[in-house]
């Protein structure tokens, strides 16, 4: 009776096998450490922008607050972008004729908003609302970065899911008195940790925040 299989079949199955082990091996390898690298997270990338606008020109050089651009950051989900006439509260009297700003002045002419690329964006079955982070005192830089040294904006955090459980699993250490929450640079609080170490405990206590009840699924997905 003929063989069914050959004598080398064997090898070649062995050889196959391992094959495939090797490349599923890999393959995690590459899936993990995707999921940690700048191309996962997109830290440090920037976006093409209809106008080159600056933070370090605007906040860290002329020192404009957050809230007179992002105007519903403490009231709302969303902090917002912009509209147009807000930058012609200043643009209408300074660079005026600037080719810089053309795209700007032709939203105002044409009454169409300027649209913004989006660089810190979750994904929809996430709920995210910065009204609340911002009245219990966490600052826009500890999820932002140092926003005042960009000249073009760009992700700073991972915004995955590990990163804010790491702190809603505890959040005192990040809480600053409500009303700086926009202050870029906290390098004189931070050097003082025995002052300030109870300030986040207080706030925790008056206001009644729950570390388990924040790390409830239904918190972020409703
Ligand atoms: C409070 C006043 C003020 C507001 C509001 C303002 N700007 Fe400016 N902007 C300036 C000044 C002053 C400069 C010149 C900065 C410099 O050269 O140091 C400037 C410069 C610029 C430049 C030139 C490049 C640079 O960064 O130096 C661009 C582009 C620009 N602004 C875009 C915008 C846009 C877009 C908005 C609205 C989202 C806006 N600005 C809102 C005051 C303002
Ligand atoms: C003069 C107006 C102005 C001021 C002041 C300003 N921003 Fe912005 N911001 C903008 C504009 C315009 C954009 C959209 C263009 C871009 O991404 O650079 C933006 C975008 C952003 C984004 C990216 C949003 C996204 O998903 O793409 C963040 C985060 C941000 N700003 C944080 C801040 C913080 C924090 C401050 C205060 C420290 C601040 N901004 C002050 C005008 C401003
Ligand atoms: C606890 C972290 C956290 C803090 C604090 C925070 N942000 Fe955000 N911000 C986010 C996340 C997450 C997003 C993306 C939201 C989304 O896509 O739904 C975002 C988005 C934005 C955007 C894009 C427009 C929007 O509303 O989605 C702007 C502008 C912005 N933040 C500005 C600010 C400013 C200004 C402050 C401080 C006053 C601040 N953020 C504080 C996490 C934070
Ligand atoms: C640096 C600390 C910090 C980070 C990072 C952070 N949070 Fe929070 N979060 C808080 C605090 C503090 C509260 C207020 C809790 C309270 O008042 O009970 C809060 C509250 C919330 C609430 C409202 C809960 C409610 O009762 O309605 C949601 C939703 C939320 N966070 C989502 C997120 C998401 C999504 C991220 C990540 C993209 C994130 N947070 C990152 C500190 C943080
Ligand atoms: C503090 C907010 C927060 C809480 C609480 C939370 N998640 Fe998430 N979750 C997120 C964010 C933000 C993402 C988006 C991650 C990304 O884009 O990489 C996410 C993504 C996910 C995903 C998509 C896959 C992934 O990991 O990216 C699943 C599944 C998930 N969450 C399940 C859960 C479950 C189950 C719980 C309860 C044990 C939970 N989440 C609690 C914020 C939260």
């Amino acid at each position: 009776m003929a063989q069914i299989f050959t004598a080398s079949a064997d090898t070649r199955l062995r050889a196959f096998l391992l094959a495939a082990a090797i490349l599923i091996f890999l393959l995690i390898l590459f899936v993990g450490g995707y999921a940690s690298s700048s191309y996962g997270t997109l830290i440090g990338w920037v976006q093409d922008q209809p106008v080159p606008f600056s933070h370090q020109h605007h906040v860290g050089g002329l020192g404009i607050d957050c809230r007179y651009c992002h105007t519903s950051v403490e009231t709302s989900a969303y902090a917002g972008l912009p509209a147009t006439h807000i930058c012609m509260s200043c643009h209408s009297q300074i660079w005026t004729g600037a080719p810089m700003l053309a795209a700007v002045r032709h939203s105002l002419a044409a009454n169409v908003p300027l649209r913004w690329n989006r660089v810190s964006r979750l994904p929809d079955y996430v709920y995210f609302n910065h009204s609340i982070h911002i009245t219990r005192g966490v600052p826009c830089v500890t999820c932002h970065g140092r926003v005042d040294q960009m000249p073009l904006m760009s992700r700073a955090r991972p915004f995955q899911m590990q990163w804010c459980l790491n702190c809603h699993r505890d959040p005192a250490p990040n809480l600053r008195p409500p009303d700086q929450v926009t202050r870029m640079d906290w390098s004189d609080w931070d050097a003082h940790p025995a002052q300030h170490k109870d300030f986040g405990a207080l706030v925790v206590k008056a206001y009644g925040i729950e570390p388990a009840k924040l790390t409830q699924c239904n918190i972020c997905h409703r």
